[in-house]
Formats: structure tokens, C-alpha cells, sequence
């Protein structure tokens, strides 16, 4: 069962999650939930998944007042997500305040609290798009490590990040800090939207704890041989 690939569930279509984890249950154990799937499904996503033997990556990357985000993430962690992300340009405050809601609920009912993470720089966006749309003079990668310290110092558990950027990261927020990377393509897949990507068995070479990947999974004719590929290339690193 391999434990760092996550297979994005990104569509509404509920026969089609159904039929997709059935197959790929004693295969992965981790699947992203996005807001598609959430809308269909609803917050009996977390118990359907875990019952088929699956952690669930709540992928609504909240970005809003502290007060809200404290209270989704909290709500999110009642529900029984594993993992939850937000927005780390949401600030400071916002991510402590909902790191702290996550640990007194889960305190306060005995439950696990979820991995928190904060979205750096989206993986669909490259340096000229951030430079022109963002009004920023950074270079991606630097903006990317400042989110990330921020994000550790608000004592999240890690971030998510182009996996060009995870050396960078680690070295700079040290090695128990999780690094979960999207914008992973092999090499037989098309890259569709995204831009700053490596294929799977790269993405694990330079370190990354976890892997996405969606679209060369659920849109393959057969997504449980898309997976096996997947696994058979990060286990030659
Ligand atoms: O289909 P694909 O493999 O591109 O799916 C990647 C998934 O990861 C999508 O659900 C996308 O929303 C998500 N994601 C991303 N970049 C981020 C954060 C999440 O692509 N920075």
C-alpha cells in the first residue's frame, strides 16, 4: 500500500469516486477531496473514504477572515478530514488562529487532528504569470520560502509546493516539515494547465513527503494501471 501518492477525486460525478476508489483501494491510501467531489458527496466524503480504507485530503484551500477559517478547519476536523490546507498568503493570523481551532477541537473530542497545510504559489502559475498578475519583483521561488516560514512559524504542519521548490524548502524548514507537491505529470501524461512540474519519480528524489496527482489518474482508460506506472517509477528512486 503505498502511503505518498494522493489521487485527486476531482470530479462531481459520485458513481464515478465510487467505482475509481473501489478499484484503487488496496493499492493508495491517500485521496483529495476538492470542492467537485465535496459538493456532491458532502462531509460524508471522510467516513465513505475511511471505511474503504482511505485518509482524506480536504483540498478547499480556505482564505478568509481568521475567525472563518478557524471555524471551516474546526468544522473540517469534527468531520474527520486528515489533512486540510489553506491559503498561507492568508496570513499569519489566519493560520494560527485556525491551527489552534483544529487542536482544541480535536482535543476536546479525542480525535486526530488533521495535517494542516498552507498553499504556497499554485503549480498553474509560472514566473512571468506571478510577476505580471501578482505585481510582485520576487522570483517565485523566494516567494514561495517566504510562505513557507510563515506557514512553519504559525506551526503548520507543512505546505504545498511546486516540486521544483522542495529543496529550497527543506533545507530552509528542516526535515520534519511536510512538503506535498501537485504539478506532478509523467512523462506519457499531458500537462494540461500546469506549469511548474516534474514527473512523479523526480518529485520523490528531491523529497517530497506526498505526491498528487489527478487527471493522468481518473481520466485514464484504466486509472488502477495509470497508479501502478506511478509506484513502479517512484520505487526506482
Ligand atoms: O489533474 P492534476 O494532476 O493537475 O491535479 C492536481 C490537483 O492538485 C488539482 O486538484 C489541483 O486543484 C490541486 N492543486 C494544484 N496546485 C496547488 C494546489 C492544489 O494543482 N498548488
Amino acid at each position: 500500500m503505498d502511503k505518498k501518492l494522493i489521487v485527486a477525486l476531482d470530479t462531481d460525478d459520485g458513481e464515478e469516486i465510487d467505482w475509481i476508489t473501489d478499484i484503487l483501494s488496496k493499492t493508495v491510501s491517500w485521496v483529495k477531496i476538492g470542492f467537485q467531489a465535496f459538493s456532491t458527496v458532502g462531509t460524508d466524503v471522510f467516513s465513505w473514504q475511511n471505511g474503504r480504507g482511505f485518509n482524506t485530503f480536504l483540498d478547499l484551500k480556505f482564505h478568509d477572515i481568521p475567525n472563518t477559517v478557524a471555524r471551516d478547519v474546526g468544522s473540517m476536523t469534527i468531520h474527520g478530514a486528515n489533512m486540510i490546507n489553506m491559503h498561507a498568503s492568508g496570513g499569519m493570523e489566519m493560520m494560527q488562529t485556525a491551527r489552534l481551532k483544529s487542536e482544541s477541537v480535536a482535543k476536546e473530542r479525542n480525535i486526530p487532528k488533521p495535517i494542516l497545510l498552507g498553499v504556497t504559489i499554485l503549480t498553474s502559475i509560472d514566473e512571468e504569470g506571478f510577476q505580471s498578475q501578482f505585481g510582485s519583483k520576487r522570483q517565485i521561488s523566494e516567494q514561495v520560502l517566504y510562505l513557507a516560514n510563515q506557514a512553519k512559524e504559525a506551526g503548520l504542519d507543512g505546505v504545498v509546493a511546486s516540486p521544483l521548490e522542495i529543496e529550497l524548502i527543506r533545507k530552509s524548514c528542516g526535515d520534519d516539515f511536510v512538503i506535498l507537491t501537485p504539478g506532478i505529470r509523467p512523462n506519457w501524461a499531458e500537462s494540461g494547465d500546469q506549469k511548474r512540474i516534474t514527473t512523479p519519480a523526480e518529485a520523490i528524489k528531491r523529497g517530497a513527503d506526498y505526491i498528487v496527482v489527478g487527471r493522468p489518474i481518473i481520466e485514464h482508460d484504466d486509472p488502477l494501471e495509470a497508479v501502478e506506472e506511478i509506484l513502479d517509477e517512484m520505487k526506482g528512486m
